[in-house]
């Protein structure tokens, strides 16, 4: 399962390309916003420092629009997946740059139908949201396994599921064990996936015998 992190601040970007755990990236407009970035600038950065997909979003929702702003996106780096929206407009635009060769990623996708028209599409990533689903006390796995099961059915689909709105490791570990292909995850989450209380109290343990013995390695 490839790891995506949720998130445009580069320092959180930095910090979790050492551990070799980051397959790639994935931004939205709130995110980008809260960055207080220049969209494009910020992009670009990332996109130099992620060897893997690194997904900006279009800004608007008419789908010439959308066309013109996904070629633009695409021209920063050989690594920038365009991001739209699953609308009729967004559907049009990323037939139009799936067409061209330009790699897409369809998001706020909330229902297996959506995700089908993706992948009809030409999208090279489809978006399903799990915790904005589970806030409105709906099954957000549940679509997961849908879109598992539907594209599993058609050796023709391509598009890969990129299960997006992860809020906890729960959600995490319920996808890979669905076999969703990507996770997007946020850095906090990512986090919590290192913790388990018997390895800090066996660590602490460890620790304090070494000691005992007055040794070290180095
Ligand atoms: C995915 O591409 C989105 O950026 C993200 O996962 C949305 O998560 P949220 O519902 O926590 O905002």
């Amino acid at each position: 399962m490839k790891f995506f992190v949720d998130t445009a601040e580069i320092d959180e970007i930095k910090a979790l390309l050492e551990t070799g755990l980051l397959n790639g990236v994935t931004t939205n407009p709130s995110l980008i916003a809260k960055s207080g970035r220049n969209i494009l600038e910020v992009l670009k950065e990332i996109c130099a420092l992620v060897p893997g997909p690194v997904s900006g979003e279009v800004t608007t929702t008419v789908a010439a629009d959308m066309i013109a702003e996904g070629k633009k996106l695409a021209e920063i780096a050989d690594n920038l997946v365009v991001k739209l929206p699953l609308t009729f407009d967004g559907i049009k635009a990323c037939y139009a740059l799936s067409q061209e060769g330009i790699k897409t990623n369809v998001t706020l996708c909330f229902s297996s139908a959506q995700a089908l028209l993706a992948a009809k599409a030409g999208a090279t990533y489809i978006s399903p949201f799990v915790g904005r689903l589970d806030d409105i006390a709906q099954d957000g796995m549940g679509l997961i396994a849908d879109i598992c099961q539907v594209y599993s059915m058609y050796p023709d689909i391509h598009t890969e599921v990129l299960v997006a709105s992860i809020r906890n490791p729960i959600h995490l570990m319920e996808a890979a064990k669905m076999g969703a292909d990507v996770a997007t995850i946020p850095p906090k989450v990512i986090h919590q996936l290192f913790k388990h209380p018997l390895t800090d109290a066996g660590l602490e343990a460890f620790m304090k015998d070494v000691a005992s013995t007055k040794q070290s390695i180095l």
